[in-house]
């Protein structure tokens, strides 16, 4: 072809691809025609890989948004996780989790423990795990949630955002019982378990077993309601061992 025909051919390539809004075809086509030219590659493999790509660029870039959308506070995945540190928890368990079963039946996953044991870890590795497969997931600790709800409510704006919480598909809230809730945030907070019950699932990260829950809730009623409804479809995990952020500093020092 004729280098001023490439040319023309190359910039209404270019000026399609914007309108189409397909960045990343007219980033690589040009480098993908004379491979494909040189490796004798048929149009249709040609097209394919370009497609491909493009896809490729589309879900990295949904999994970057929900990734911003959920705010993690930190990053922590699966794979770095030491189960063997951690003997008490089943890996197999938690590995059937990761296949996320779990949330196409709205049961709820419940880490309970001392501090270091890994709870928010393996909390956030779920989640993970949930938007890798474009699932809408919400990290929380304990403390912003009712904070939301109760600011929500002052405003009049309460059952639109226990709606919005309810259209999550997954709903982590972490370190439930370092703080004591009131009487009126315990009620705002059963109402959102109450909302996505059999639903949508949660997972809770605790410091406090069970029996305390009343303590947390500040009211043994509203607090057996909430556990209730949490346990009765759930995956609780029950972790007693040592906290790996001594096992760190002790290798440090
Ligand atoms: N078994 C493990 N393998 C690898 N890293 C771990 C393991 N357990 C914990 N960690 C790491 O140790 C640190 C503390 O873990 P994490 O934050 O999950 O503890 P936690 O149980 O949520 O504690 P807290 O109740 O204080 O919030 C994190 O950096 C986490 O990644
Ligand atoms: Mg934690």
């Amino acid at each position: 072809m004729n280098n001023q025909l490439k040319t023309n051919n190359n910039s209404r390539i270019d000026e399609y691809l914007k309108i189409l809004t397909l960045h990343k075809i007219a980033d690589i086509y040009r480098v993908e025609s004379d491979k494909a030219a040189k490796t004798k590659l048929s149009y249709t493999d040609y097209l394919l890989k370009l497609l491909e790509e493009q896809v490729l660029t589309k879900i990295e870039r949904s999994i970057n948004r929900k990734m911003q959308i959920a705010a993690f506070p930190q990053i922590k995945r699966l794979e770095e996780f030491d189960f063997s540190f951690q003997p008490q928890i089943e890996e197999k368990v938690i590995r059937e989790l990761a296949n996320l079963n779990f949330l196409e039946d709205g049961k709820n996953v419940l880490f309970l423990g001392p501090p270091g044991v890994g709870k928010t870890h393996l909390a956030i590795a779920l989640g993970i795990k949930a938007i890798e497969q474009r699932k809408r997931v919400l990290f929380y600790s304990a403390e912003k949630l009712t904070e939301e709800l109760a600011a929500a409510e002052v405003s009049g704006m309460l059952n639109a955002k226990l709606e919005s919480l309810s259209r999550l598909d997954l709903l982590i809230i972490d370190e439930l019982g370092y703080l004591t809730l009131s009487n009126q945030t315990a009620k705002l907070f059963f109402q959102l378990v109450s909302k996505r019950y059999e639903k949508g699932s949660i997972i809770v990260t605790s410091n406090k077993s069970f029996e305390d829950w009343g303590e947390i809730f500040n009211d043994e009623v509203v607090a057996s309601a909430i556990l209730d409804r949490m346990l009765h479809h759930s995956y609780p995990f029950f972790i007693n061992g040592k906290s790996f952020r001594l096992k760190n500093m002790s290798k440090s020092d």
